[in-house]
């Protein structure tokens, strides 16, 4: 069975990291996200690997998985030049794919549960398609179904009112099918052709759709919240704790923690879990937990927990604690005695800080 892996999507919701990589490769414990999706899908016995991506984050998608070699996958680049949805995107994958079933999962979700039970499930039912759905509490997000007696009676592409909160959580398995549905249906209000609906017309002409429902966390890590909810999550299934570099004795760790080769920690608190990259410096510090700190990144004299600092940042001397932040690459920080005692910022397009006010 081969898997096709949605990575189309532009990230506008995650600018400005979105502006210098694709949102899927945004690490989470430092680890990119679809590096999780991809492994769970080798896991589940599939290695033939279809990304979805568009022209402008084809290379970032190159540069990280090249050929797939060291995933131990075959990844084949399929170009979708313009954003007409995810039916769009199965259509343009029919060579690729062939009349063999397969594995379809959009590459910005995160999901605890195996997949291999769900390929297993599927192959022995003889289902025309199948869908994982999750209880959610925001179901005009999403596309809804409708289950009776174990099948799927009906989905919905984000109903106003919705008549489950069983929403399609973006990884679905089918047979050739699909194509049949694809070809019969019409771009939505939102101009994309929905995989939602090309499943709803397999279901109005009799074919066999069935439904998995998932009870583990799974999250669209489409938002900056999400991000780092994403990494509390993985954070805390880190079981054992790892220390490559160096800690003096003024030093505390406690906890599950991580510390790559190289990395040093000078007169600070490490309170896990918490994953800390190579070479990175933290000195006079406190680095609470759910806090992931990626590759020669700097910290002194700074607090900072629940946040994601990526690679190459600098940060110095800050008053307030840092926390539930997502800080990209090569930012600086710094904390300043110099006047006027002003806030001053350089901050790239789509940025977003919230500064603490100090009551009246
Ligand atoms: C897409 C699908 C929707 C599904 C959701 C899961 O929506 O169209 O059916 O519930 O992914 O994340 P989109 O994220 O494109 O709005």
């Amino acid at each position: 069975m081969k898997a096709i892996v949605l990575c189309a999507g532009r990230g506008t919701r995650l600018r400005p990291l979105t502006h210098t990589s694709a949102k899927h490769l945004i690490p989470v414990a430092n680890k990119a996200v679809l590096t999780y999706s991809l492994e769970a899908i080798k896991r589940a016995g599939i290695d033939e690997i279809g990304l979805i991506v568009n022209p402008s984050n084809i290379e970032d998608f190159k540069r990280e998985y090249g050929s797939g070699e060291s995933l131990g996958l075959r990844i084949e680049y399929i170009l979708q030049e313009e954003p007409k949805g995810l039916a769009h995107a199965v259509a343009i994958s029919h060579d690729f794919l062939g009349e063999e079933s397969f594995l379809m999962y959009l590459g910005d979700n995160l999901l605890e549960e195996e997949l291999k039970g769900f390929v297993d499930e599927f192959l022995s039912n003889g289902s025309d398609a199948s869908i994982l759905l999750a209880p959610v509490e925001n179901p005009s997000r999403f596309g809804i179904a409708t289950l009776s007696k174990g099948r799927v009676t009906k989905v919905v592409e984000k109903p106003k009112k919705p008549e489950s909160n069983l929403a399609l959580i973006g990884v679905y398995l089918f047979t050739n099918k699909i194509f049949e549905g694809i070809e019969n249906i019409k771009p939505s209000w939102r101009g994309e052709l929905e995989i939602t609906d090309a499943i709803e017309y397999l279901i109005e002409h009799g074919y066999n759709v069935t439904a998995h429902i998932v009870y583990g966390w799974w999250k669209d890590t489409g938002m900056p919240e999400d991000i780092i909810e994403a990494n509390r999550r993985v954070l805390i299934g880190i079981k054992e704790s790892f220390i490559g570099g160096s800690i003096d004795e003024k030093s505390k760790i406690e906890g599950t923690v991580i510390i790559g080769e190289g990395s040093q920690i000078v007169s600070s608190v490490i309170r896990g879990p918490v994953i800390i990259g190579k070479k990175s410096t933290i000195e006079n510090c406190y680095v609470g937990p759910f806090t992931s700190i990626g590759d020669n990144v700097i910290l002194n004299n700074c607090e900072v927990e629940n946040s994601i600092l990526l690679r190459d940042s600098h940060i110095s001397d800050i008053m307030m604690r840092i926390d539930a932040s997502l800080i990209g690459r090569n930012v600086r920080i710094r904390g300043t005695h110099s006047k006027p005692a002003a806030l001053k910022v350089i901050l790239g397009d789509y940025s977003q800080a919230e500064i603490h006010m100090i009551s009246p």
